[in-house]
């Protein structure tokens, strides 16, 4: 793992530490790094209707979102467990939304101090849905708002 990439690996252990998931009880954590160099934190949040529950990566992007960010350098994912947990498949599409280009980092429960896996977004989903390929996001002018 490159040094320039510790502190955001460092916040996805943080955020899961915040972690609600006391249906499943595996805490994830994700750091989602804008090209404005802020970073943007996430975890998963269940819900007893379990199919509402969310994953970090996705709440991560959402706050993004939220905070007027649509270009993406990297993310970094934290979860339980000694060994890197990759992320699934419906965020590894609802990450390439903004570019397939992302750095993604994951790590075990003990952050830069044990293993880090670094993977292109675009290798984690090759041929991603992109039908709608025009309404990529990763530079939207007007970030696809109403103005
Ligand atoms: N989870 C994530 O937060 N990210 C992923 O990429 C995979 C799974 C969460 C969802 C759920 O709260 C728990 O891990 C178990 O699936």
């Amino acid at each position: 793992m490159k040094e320039e990439f510790r502190p955001l690996v460092k916040a996805a252990c943080e955020a899961r530490l915040n972690s609600y998931s006391p249906y499943s009880t595996f805490r994830v954590g994700a750091a989602l790094l804008a090209r404005s160099g802020a970073i943007f934190q996430g975890t998963n949040v269940e819900n007893a209707s379990i199919g509402l529950s969310i994953c970090a990566e996705r709440v991560a992007v959402c706050s993004a979102v939220a905070a007027g960010e649509t270009g993406f350098t990297a993310i970094a994912i934290c979860a339980d467990g000694a060994e890197p947990t990759l992320p699934c498949g419906a965020c590894r599409q609802f990450l390439h939304e903004f570019g397939p280009d992302l750095t993604v980092l994951v790590a075990g429960d003990l952050g830069p101090q044990g293993p880090v896996r670094e993977f292109s977004l675009g290798d984690l989903i090759p041929h991603a849905f992109e039908t709608f390929v025009d309404n990529l996001a990763p530079d939207l002018g007007d970030k696809g708002g109403m103005s």
